[in-house]
Order: C-alpha cells, then structure tokens, then sequence
C-alpha cells in the first residue's frame, strides 16, 4: 500500500486510518473493554497505523460505568507506541440531548492535552485537533495555544474538524494547520471547495463517516434496528425510510460493481474517497474484526478512471447528500472536479 502525508505533518500514514469513536460511542453499548482493546491491537498487528480518537468519545456500559475511548486507544497501542500515529481532539463535550458543549479556550486546550496524555498512556499526541470551531474564540488564540503545545513536545501537528475555509486561513497564518478532519463520503461532498485550499496551504485531509455512517456498505436497509438509545445512527437521515429510498439507486449500482471487481460496496466507496485527492485518508470506523480488515484491503484497490467517472455521473444526476452539516445547504452543488 502507498502510504500518504498528513500534510504539513510531514507523518506519513496508510491509506486507511482507524476511527475507534464506535467501541465508546453513539454505535450502541460500548463495546467490553478486553474486546475493544483486543480489536484495536489486532487492528494494528494486521497493518493500520493511524488511529482516531477523542477526548469526547465515552459510552455507558449497561452497569453504569464509562467506557473511555481514549484509555481503549492508549491500553491497545502503549507497547507499539513508536510505530503508530494517534490524533485525539478537543473542544467538545455533550449535553444529555446530544447536542455540543464548545470550548476552545487556552485553558481548556491546556487541561484537554494533559487529560488526553494521560489517558492515552504517552507523552506527545501526534495530531491533536481542535474537534470543532468555537464561535467565543478567535482562530488565531486557538492556533497560539496548539502552537504552544508543539513547542513544549506535547503535540507534533494540529488539525481542525470541521473547519471553514476562512477559519483555516487564519489560524494556518499563526501556526500551520498539518490537517482538518471534515465529514466526507460519496454522499457528503460539500466540503470539497476546500480542495484547493487544501492545495494551496499544504493541509491534509482526513475524511470522517466515509462509509457515511455505514450505509455504503449496503449492509443495512430500512428494517435494520440499531442497538439502544446510544446508537446515534437511529436517529440519523440516510437511515429513515426516505433516506434508504434515496440511496438506492447509489447502493444497487455500488453492489454490481463491487461484484465486479470481486470488492465490496464499502470498499469501493472508500476507494472512491481516496480516488478524490492523494491528501486525504478516510477513517472508517468499526468495532468487528472482519469488517476492520474488509476496509483497511480497501486501501490496496483502486478504481479505474472509467469507473470513478461512472459513479461521479450517478452522483452527478441523483442527490444522494441526505445529512444536514456544516456548509450542507450552501455548498450542495458545490463539487470539485478531480485534478
Ligand atoms: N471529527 C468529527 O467530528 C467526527 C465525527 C464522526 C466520526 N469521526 C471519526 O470518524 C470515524 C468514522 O466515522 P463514523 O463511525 O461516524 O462513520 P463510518 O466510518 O462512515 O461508518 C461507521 C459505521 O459503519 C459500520 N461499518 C463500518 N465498516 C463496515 C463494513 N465493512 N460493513 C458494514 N458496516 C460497516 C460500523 O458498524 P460496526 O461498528 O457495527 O461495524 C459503524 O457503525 C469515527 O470512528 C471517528 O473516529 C469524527
């Protein structure tokens, strides 16, 4: 497999990094921590090398106790710790109605990383980002203060999730943005007019949901139950009955192809990402062995020009972007075309 660059992190990474949020968080009960940690490790011994986690990903266990995603991450990896690139980020925490709790002051910034540190079981995070943009603090404090951390050694690079492009701008003018870590798949592509912005400033791009929360795969229809309350993905568009009704077409032709090339759906949809841009690599996420080595094999298939040009048409005709998000509505229609 190829590696890729985290941009200005210099970090080079396999095609396909890990999203660990699932074993703590919004995929049902958290997974059993011996099996969470077990999973991760097999996930590095088989070939992943970059996982993702967050200060904010913690479950309930059915008896009451927390699952920690970071503690899962840093138990799972302490004894390879040199070979592997772990990103946590900042900034979120949840109310009990789900929604977001922002804070990206200095101090919080300067509590998270030691929290993080020590839950992860290391001394330096290797791409800590801020998880999403905090409208009572300038970019430009924020970049100061992960400017702080690479120079104290706690961090190596910094990212944002969820960032605007002006908001990249200026906090990449203070201290520069390695990477931002946008939600991004076949059928959420209104971040793409960041591309060339990507481009100009030397950022990578970590797509998140790439599978878009699963349903690529084409493994769930409208008569899949999700797994309790802390299963987000009950609740989410794509997974309603006119959300299945919309994908459709999408998912029938992505399963004819991937018979085709002896794949699956999922793998051709991240294959599919990673066809986008040489600087972005998806963090597909999943708590089951066979689906963590399904999609990491994606990162060693490609599509043909032929073939991405065929999908891009379906994408082109139909509207399969059913998720509301940052920039959703304004930038449907904005697509980019492959360079
Ligand atoms: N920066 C942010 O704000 C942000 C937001 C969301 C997520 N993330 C990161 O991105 C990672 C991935 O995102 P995500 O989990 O939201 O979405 P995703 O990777 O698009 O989809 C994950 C879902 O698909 C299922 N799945 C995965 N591989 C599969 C396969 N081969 N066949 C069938 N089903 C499969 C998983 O279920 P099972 O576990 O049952 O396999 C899981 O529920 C997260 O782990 C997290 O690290 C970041």
């Amino acid at each position: 497999m190829q590696k890729r660059t985290l941009g200005k992190s210099n970090l080079t990474v396999q095609p396909i990094g890990l999203g660990c949020m699932g074993f703590s968080h919004a995929s049902g009960d958290p997974t059993d921590k011996d099996t969470a940690v077990r999973r991760i490790r097999e996930a590095a011994d088989i070939g992943y090398d970059f996982f993702d986690t967050a200060e904010c990903y913690t479950g309930i266990y059915p008896d009451g106790s927390i699952s920690c995603n970071e503690e899962l991450v840093g138990e799972a990896l302490k004894g390879i710790r040199d070979k592997v690139i772990i990103a946590t980020k900042m900034g979120v925490s949840h109310n009990a109605d789900r929604s977001l709790r922002l804070d990206s002051s200095p101090s919080a910034i300067l509590a998270s990383i030691d929290q993080s540190l020590k839950k992860l079981q290391t001394d330096y995070v290797d791409i800590y980002y801020q998880h999403r943009i905090d409208p009572g603090v300038e970019p430009e404090i924020v970049a100061e203060t992960f400017g702080r951390l690479i120079r104290e050694g706690k961090i190596r690079a910094w990212g944002i999730s969820e960032t605007t492009e002006e908001y990249l701008r200026r906090a990449d003018a203070v201290c520069p943005v390695a990477v931002i870590q946008n939600r991004y798949s076949m059928m959420a592509r209104w971040h793409e007019h960041i591309f060339p912005v990507c481009e100009e400033l030397n950022v990578g791009y970590v797509a998140f949901s790439p599978l878009a929360n699963g349903i690529l795969t084409g493994m769930y229809d409208a008569t899949t139950q999700f797994e309790g309350a802390q299963d987000y993905r009950a609740a989410m568009p794509q997974y309603t009955e006119e959300g299945h009704a919309k994908a459709k077409e999408l998912l029938d032709y992505l399963q004819m192809l991937s018979k085709e090339k002896n794949a699956t759906s999922g793998q051709i949809a991240l294959s599919w990402v990673l066809g986008q841009r040489p600087y972005i690599v998806p963090i597909p996420g999943s708590r089951k062995a066979e689906r963590i080595k399904e999609n990491f094999a994606a990162g060693d298939m490609s599509l043909t020009a032929d073939e991405m040009q065929k999908i891009d048409e379906l994408l082109e005709r139909s509207d399969f972007m059913v998720f509301g998000g940052h920039g959703a509505e304004v930038n449907r229609n904005n697509k980019s075309t492959r360079s």
